[in-house]
């Protein structure tokens, strides 16, 4: 059983580094950590903190934020935003990007892939037998490296894919053999680029973007960490851009300038 030093010492350094406030969830942190810790070979969580925070264990850190992050997601989460992405903001970008046709759609939490696949597939639909003269591909980052292994491998249960739109399942997956399991096509697949990311970092865009997918994430994080990082969101996004949060996370109006279109979709000013 984890000490009461060791989990301070823990949920520190999960604060300070990726956000993640665990301050109250000793159990948890302890039911998730210790078989593996112990099957690494470490003889207690200090040992194993040791090695997390000299930076000498890249196996030691990605053991910690894999088994330490909530990473539930499904096909069709929150539908609402996809519907409201596809009738309001993709139509405006349509016109608005009609000149260079590159759209920069970014999903910061992405998980297991199920949210930046519904992205493309949205894009897909709207854009039709013109997808091919723009570029729309969607950047997918997690702070996971299990996750996004998952994701980028593109494989889910049938049950998974049950509330899918028929035609989208049929067009974006195929069955694997034993009929249980479905896999992403390339087409769908070409469209997302998934790449590891701490929200907490500097972002390292060269370009702004034009639509923001933060769901789910930010109910992890103290108010303190969620202002900063909706600063940096706003900073990031083009005049005009969309940030959608998950619908039952809440943003301090006062906070930051964004214009309140429903409780979790949120606009940059335009011009
Ligand atoms: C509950 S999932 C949400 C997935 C998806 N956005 C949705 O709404 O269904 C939260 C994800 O945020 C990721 N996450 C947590 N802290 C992060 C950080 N500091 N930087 C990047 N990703 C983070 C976790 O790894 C996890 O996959």
């Amino acid at each position: 059983m984890i000490t009461d030093e060791e989990f301070v010492r823990i949920t520190v350094y999960m604060k300070q580094n990726y956000g993640i406030d665990l301050s109250q969830k000793k159990v948890i942190v302890n039911g998730r950590l210790e078989k593996r810790v112990k099957a690494g070979g470490w003889k207690n969580f200090n040992e194993f903190m040791d090695d997390v925070e000299s930076g000498k264990s890249d196996e030691a850190k990605k053991l910690l934020v894999n088994q330490l992050t909530t990473n539930h997601t499904y096909f069709m989460r929150e539908f609402e935003h996809f519907d409201y992405f596809k009738q309001v903001v993709l139509p405006w970008l349509r016109v608005k990007e009609s000149g260079k046709k590159d759209l920069r759609i970014w999903c910061g939490a992405a998980s297991t892939g199920e949210e930046p696949y519904m992205i493309a597939m949205v894009l897909a639909d709207f854009f039709g037998l013109e997808h091919d003269q723009w570029d729309t591909k969607v950047l997918a980052t997690d702070i996971s490296t299990k996750v996004l292994q998952k994701a980028v491998e593109g494989i889910y249960n049938a049950e998974q894919l049950q509330n899918l739109p028929q035609q989208w399942k049929r067009h974006f997956f195929s069955k694997m053999p034993g009929g249980e399991q479905y896999k992403v096509k390339d087409v769908l697949k070409n469209e997302v680029i998934f790449r590891q990311f701490n929200l907490m970092n500097p972002f390292p865009f060269k370009r702004k973007m034009h639509t923001i997918f933060l769901r789910n994430v930010m109910i992890y994080f103290d108010d303190r960490t969620k202002h900063e990082l909706l600063r940096k969101i706003y900073d990031i996004l083009e005049p005009g851009g969309y940030l959608f949060i998950g619908t039952t996370e809440t943003l301090d109006r006062n906070e930051v300038p964004f214009q309140i279109i429903q409780p979790s979709i949120f606009r940059k000013k335009e011009g």
